[in-house]
């Protein structure tokens, strides 16, 4: 049975508590109060506009129940709470890639003609808050922990974690390989995620996205919903926004300021990740669609597009590496230009890093949240 987490469930799920966990008890009890003698009857008998900030707030309490309780309660109920960060991207036609490219071996290029039917997408990158629910509800282990390594931008780690390593990747030596590093532990075993759960989770593989995805009762977004949804209703600009880095002389997106890889000024108020809820969204409500975290995207890497007008494309049916968009807060202009909503990048399915997460889609939203 489908968790009803506006009706019934909401109660039971809350007596579970009060008698399993005497703790909070007495916190529960006051919401529930709250919750039965003020929202509830209002919600019930009104269907008025006026009357909507009644439902938001609702579902915010119950959100916080299904986030907070624990896993043992919840296993079906956590994924609900994540349709509740979901913003609808109307069916349109876009201009897809660019004919200035940025990184031209990219394949960015041509500008091209691309349907893309409606469809709903996180408005945020996956955090490390809703991460850990999807951990907890089916005990699922990372590539990166299965590994028991990953990697780290050098610039992040300690003296004691960088000076045990050896080996680096030759064409770009600001990656090490840090044994223990995962989404748990983003600069190796010394590290935490404590003071950072509104961050995006780092370090997840395109495989272990699509177990997340999968297990919201959600998928990967193409690479065209991903652009499409990137250019939040504007035609062929380099950012979410427009075509200025800086507009309002403000900072829209965590990028690198300063010499890469040497210092990064953190102008934009953070040199590694920022939290999924930081900069203002674009024109259809999403964070961060630039910056702070690569995003994983459902297609393989090809660099090879046609320029005929194409519907919903899925990209090429076979490859060795998977299409990420979005770039991170590592890109400087000097090496990763990649900042751009028209940019792409790539690493095989089992890869992860210190600067690599994601966000999910789905066609619809189940009946009970819309
Ligand atoms: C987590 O890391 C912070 C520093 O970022 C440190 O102060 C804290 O003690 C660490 N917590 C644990 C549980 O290791």
């Amino acid at each position: 049975r489908e968790v009803d987490l506006f009706g019934v469930d909401c109660f039971l799920l809350v007596s579970r508590i009060i008698i399993e966990n005497a703790r909070i008890t007495i916190i529960t009890t006051i919401i529930i109060l709250a919750f039965v003698l003020g929202l509830y009857p209002v919600v019930e008998t009104s269907q008025s506009a006026s009357q909507s900030k009644y439902v938001a707030k609702r579902i915010d309490l119950c959100v916080w129940w299904a986030g907070e309780t624990p896993a043992t309660l919840l296993t079906n109920a956590a994924p609900i709470v994540s349709w509740f960060k979901m913003v609808p991207i109307p069916g349109g036609v876009f201009t897809m890639g660019t004919d200035d490219p940025g990184v031209p071996q990219d394949g960015e290029g041509p500008a091209r003609k691309v349907h893309v039917k409606a469809f709903h997408m996180d408005k945020y990158e996956v955090s490390n808050t809703e991460f850990q629910r999807f951990v907890r509800a089916t005990n699922h282990v990372t590539e990166a922990e299965r590994f028991g390594d990953s990697f780290v931008f050098e610039g992040l780690l300690s003296e004691k974690v960088k000076s045990g390593i050896t080996q680096a990747v030759a064409e770009a030596p600001w990656w090490l390989p840090v044994k223990g590093a995962s989404w748990r532990h983003p600069e190796g075993p010394d590290s935490n995620i404590t003071n950072r759960m509104d961050h995006p989770v780092l370090h997840i593989s395109w495989n272990n996205a699509v177990s997340y995805c999968t297990w919201a009762g959600k998928r990967l977004p193409t690479e065209a919903e991903w652009e499409y949804a990137c250019r939040g209703g504007l035609d062929n600009r380099l950012f979410p926004w427009g075509n200025k880095l800086l507009p309002k002389d403000q900072h829209y997106m965590n990028i690198w300021q300063g010499h890469f890889p040497y210092h990064n000024t953190a102008e934009d108020g953070y040199d590694s990740t920022a939290p999924v809820t930081a900069y203002p969204p674009n024109g259809y409500g999403l964070h961060n669609m630039v910056g702070n975290a690569w995003e994983w995207t459902a297609d393989w890497w090809n660099i090879h597009h046609t320029v005929d007008e194409v519907e919903n494309p899925t990209g090429v049916p076979t490859g060795k590496d998977k299409v990420k968009k979005g770039g991170s807060y590592m890109c400087h202009k000097s090496y990763c230009y990649r900042y751009r909503c028209a940019a792409r990048s790539q690493n095989t399915p089992d890869s992860s890093a210190s600067n690599l997460g994601f966000r999910c889609v789905a066609d619809q939203l189940p009946d009970r949240v819309k």
